[in-house]
């Protein structure tokens, strides 16, 4: 299957999809206070897009033969990279770092865009961990030029990532995205310069770089969704869905 390239009308829907993940991804980092559990995380995030009246685009997701999704938000704490499942047991404490990935559908076009977040006050390597991530994710983004290259957009990240001292994931690769949630192509967080699909007008991506404080290695866990780093050092993973226009990058994820 091709690029699906996004008319302006397309985009504008995949604006009102991200306004809303903004705004519940504002209210989740809020909730991300000591004591709090990651399944009220969830059920704000519930709350949350019943009163937008969207459609969660995680909540029974199954691509391929795992368990579907049982949530609406990932919640991935500290050594967690991704696809943490939300838990009445893993209870947020001062110094934790969470990821919160949320995704949802508004008119039929998704938005999907994740932040970690520190949880009170956190250690100086989890701050500049947090700063990377961010650092790299901004990088990307401003590759996202008509004319420019996928390879581009990766060797932004690992190059950034790997000046600050920490490494890329590469089993898990950000993804196109329109009226569903993964669309060709893969966006990896890797790469190189001058090679890949060229970007086009009207492609809509969402970039996730996920950086690991130790080695690059990630372990399944049983649960057949939450990803962990092999040596259990501290990870993080920030998301954005940007349009590519020829205009130049518009982030559909941002305030
Ligand atoms: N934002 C993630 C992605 O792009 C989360 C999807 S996993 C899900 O793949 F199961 F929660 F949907
Ligand atoms: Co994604």
């Amino acid at each position: 299957m091709g690029i699906i390239l996004k008319s302006n009308r397309e985009i504008l829907k995949m604006r009102a999809a991200g306004r809303v993940v903004c705004a519940v991804l504002d209210t989740l980092e809020a909730a991300c206070v000591p004591g709090v559990t990651t399944r009220d995380l969830n059920r704000i995030a519930e709350r949350e897009l019943a009163k937008a009246n969207a459609r969660s685009a995680f909540l029974g997701y199954r691509p391929g033969p795992v368990p579907a999704y049982p949530a609406v938000v990932c919640t991935s704490v500290n050594g967690v990279v991704v696809h943490g499942i939300p838990s009445d047991r893993v209870i947020l404490r001062e110094g934790d770092v969470v990821g919160i990935d949320f995704a949802c559908f508004v008119d039929g076009y998704c938005a999907d865009a994740a932040r970690t977040i520190g949880v009170g006050i956190i250690s100086a390597p989890a701050r500049d961990l947090l700063d990377a991530t961010r650092e790299c994710l901004d990088r990307a983004i401003a590759q996202c030029f008509v004319g420019r290259r996928l390879g581009d957009v990766g060797a932004a990240v690992e190059r950034h990532a790997e000046s600050r001292g920490y490494s890329v994931v590469r089993d898990f690769v950000g993804h196109g995205i329109g009226r569903a949630m993964h669309e060709p192509p893969n966006v990896p967080n890797y790469g190189m310069e001058g090679t890949g699909m060229r970007l086009k007008a009207g492609m809509v991506i969402a970039i996730e770089p996920m950086l690991n404080a130790g080695k690059p290695d990630v372990r399944l866990l049983s649960d057949g969704w939450t990803v962990v780093t092999g040596d259990g050092a501290l990870s993080a993973h920030v998301e954005h869905t940007v349009a590519i226009t020829q205009e130049g990058p518009i982030v559909l994820t941002a305030a």
